[in-house]
């Protein structure tokens, strides 16, 4: 079976983390594209963003997952891309949540305020768990504006 490419984006406060994301998804046989950042040279999280959201929306791949500091400025570019939604997670339940409720195509996390265990946990229940529907669609239906 062909390996699960997931799409990763950073800036210099996301990327120690997303290098540890690397470990794990290879352990847990995931291929993925790394779009950046590539130090911790101060940058601008926009650029990896919009790189990342771009290969997803062009079909690319289905599945990202994105760090910056606090997770917000990431977060917020990517969710300004129509076929995009991220979610800010920082416990296991609540990426678990953003795939049963939300259809998250992008886990985001807040690299300087998660503890690396945390962290593991929500990507591997992020990547591990699927989509309820139902009730759920209505509400996904209706977010574009
Ligand atoms: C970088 O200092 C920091 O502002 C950025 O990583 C992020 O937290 C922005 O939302």
């Amino acid at each position: 079976m062909e390996k699960k490419i997931i799409g990763l984006a950073s800036d210099h406060a996301g990327y120690p983390l997303k290098e540890q994301v690397k470990e794990w998804l290879a352990a847990k046989g995931y291929d993925y594209i790394d779009f950046g950042t590539n130090s911790t040279d101060s940058c601008d999280y926009p650029t990896f963003a919009h790189a990342l959201a771009n290969a997803i929306e062009n079909g690319e791949f289905t599945t990202g997952i994105a760090i910056c500091g606090t997770g917000n400025g990431i977060n917020m570019t990517l969710n300004h891309h129509k076929g995009i939604r991220s979610a800010l997670c920082w416990q296991p339940e609540i990426a678990a949540l953003a795939r049963q409720h939300n259809n998250a195509n992008v886990l985001v996390m807040p690299g300087r305020f998660i503890e690396t265990e945390a962290a593991k946990e929500c990507v591997t229940t992020f990547l591990d768990t699927e989509y309820e529907g139902g009730r759920h669609q209505r509400r996904i239906d209706a977010i574009p504006v």
